[in-house]
């Protein structure tokens, strides 16, 4: 029997000991930069000559590792070995697999320092999120073997007396998972371990910014005896590799986090059916977010500039779940502003992020940089700039934390998802239009209300239209098996990462009948 599930508890670093661990993992973890990473497949580590060059965000002359990338011709080797391992994999039991989970899990739990001072490195992370990051990839793990056993067990269905009716759930076959760079361990191990335990094999294409976090939970999967070929580890090129999998006719389904761009790029890829192909593509996509937080006239107003100031900055804004905009009542407005206002300056700026108090670190890359500044632009024309607004490049991707004030709700800074430490006030007379507005964008991901009001939690309730709604608390956070992650409309598929179904978009139900 395991023991029930719950959630990794997160590092408080305000402990001496909890402090000096890390610092002496960032040390550790720098003595060992600039390494070269293979692919894997089939369990073969394949060096090419064409590499990916990670960079510290944070320092962009500091060379994370070199990273193989993998062309169309090792694209299709890793396919023809996963379609090949699903064979054998798709027989073994449900506890064998969530077993190399367990495993897994106590691997990286008892090395969670050195994957979370990786992170600060490879991911610009501040302590506090980089923690949070490995403690959510350990979540999944922890949790996603749990399920799988739950569905092992079976659904009920009625039989008459004169047959046996049984009702299972069996894999789809050869996975193709495409992850983000923002929960980078997080977000790659949970899609990548759902797809494995339910009895599928992969092909993992981590994003280019973060793939040699990949390449060390793949070590770990390895060593808590995963069988080769299961998994397999081919970064590359979008254009080159992603299209070239996601179109391959022997892909049975697509699991992408990421933009909405490239989202609906391979949700219209995925639709298409090649020759040779024997079934519809699964696909489950997620994306975006424009997420809102609604303060109400009668709420508590501290406790809402907290939870806005935390939703908007925390990893600098850079989680599809991140406050972008709030939506406040007039009379509280200028009041709550001030407090948004005077809480950032007191308490976030950017820094580095190997340093234990640094709030904001950088953000990801130069398209992020130049990306958000142009956002930032646009912000300066359509409101007014009530903190923040500059950046600085000259060694890694540095934003300050930016405010906007008087902002109209169609304004691009209110629609657009700027992925980025930028948020947006705008003004309404009374709840009704406040859920209005925040339901006036195209995304549905997270929202929040701030609120004294029970009837108004209750309006919300039914209609702010949104994937993870918290109320009295700020927008992003969601802890695996606590709060089932995804959202509606253009942010994706829904398909609730770290929550009771999630392992179901991965398999197929099956129906068994015998005449007794
Ligand atoms: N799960 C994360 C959050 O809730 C976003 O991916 O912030």
């Amino acid at each position: 029997m395991v023991v029930p599930y719950k959630h990794e508890p997160f590092t408080d670093f305000t402990i001496d000991e909890n402090r000096k661990a890390l610092e002496d993992a960032i040390k550790k973890v720098e003595a060992d930069l600039g390494k070269d990473y293979p692919l894997v497949i089939n369990g073969e580590r394949i060096m090419t000559d064409d590499k990916i060059e990670v960079v510290n965000p944070a320092n962009r002359k500091e060379v994370i590792g070199y990273v193989s990338k993998a062309n169309q011709e090792l694209a299709e080797k890793a396919h023809k070995v996963a379609d090949e391992t699903f064979e054998s994999w798709r027989k073994t039991t449900a506890q064998f697999r969530a077993d190399v989970l367990f495993r897994a899990a106590a691997i990286v739990r008892r090395r969670k320092h050195e994957f979370t001072a990786h992170l600060v490195k490879e991911g610009g992370k501040p302590w506090k999120e980089a923690d949070a990051d490995t403690a959510e990839a350990i979540d999944f793990m922890e949790y996603y073997g749990r399920q799988m056993l739950r569905i092992d067990e079976g659904f009920d269905v009625n039989s008459r007396p004169i047959e046996n009716n049984r009702f299972h759930y069996i894999p789809l076959g050869v996975g193709v998972v495409i992850s983000p760079w923002n929960f980078l361990f997080a977000i790659m191990a949970g899609t990548t371990v759902a797809a494995m335990v339910s009895g599928n094999t992969v092909l993992l294409k981590p994003a280019s910014s973060t793939p040699v976090i990949a390449y060390k939970m793949m070590e770990v999967l390895e060593e808590a005896g995963m069988p080769k070929g299961v998994v397999n580890f081919i970064p590359g090129s979008g254009k080159e590799v992603g299209d070239y999998l996601v179109d391959h006719p022997r892909t049975r389904f697509v699991s992408f986090t990421g933009s909405r761009e490239v989202g609906s790029r391979i949700f219209e890829r995925a639709a298409k059916i090649h020759d040779g192909q024997q079934w519809l593509k699964r696909t489950i996509i997620e994306m975006g977010g424009k997420d809102t937080i609604v303060v109400d006239n009668d709420s508590d107003l501290e406790l809402a500039a907290d939870a806005i100031t935390y939703s908007a900055f925390g990893f600098s804004g850079q989680k599809c779940s991140a406050c972008s905009r709030v939506v406040a009542h007039e009379d509280v407005y200028n009041d709550l502003l001030n407090r948004v206002v005077e809480k950032t300056k007191e308490q976030v700026s950017y820094a580095d992020p190997t340093k234990h108090d640094t709030y904001m670190g950088p953000v990801i890359d130069q398209g992020a940089y130049d990306k958000i500044m142009s956002y930032i632009a646009v912000g300066k024309e359509e409101g007014k700039l009530m903190h923040g607004g500059k950046g600085d490049d000259s060694k890694g991707w540095f934003i300050e934390p930016t405010i906007f004030a008087d902002l109209e709700p169609d304004a691009r800074i209110m629609q657009e998802e700027i992925f980025g430490p930028v948020v947006g006030f705008t003004k309404v007379k009374s709840f009704d239009e406040a859920i209005e507005v925040a339901n006036n964008t195209e995304y549905g991901l997270t929202g929040a209300v701030i609120t004294n009001n029970r009837e108004h939690i209750e309006q919300a309730r039914r209609d702010f239209h949104v994937g993870n709604l918290y109320f009295n608390r700020g927008c992003t956070a969601a802890i695996v098996g606590y709060h089932p992650f995804g959202g509606f409309n253009m942010s994706g598929t829904d398909s609730k990462a770290g929550g009771p179904d999630y392992l179901l978009h991965h398999m197929q139900g099956k129906t068994t009948s015998e005449m007794l």
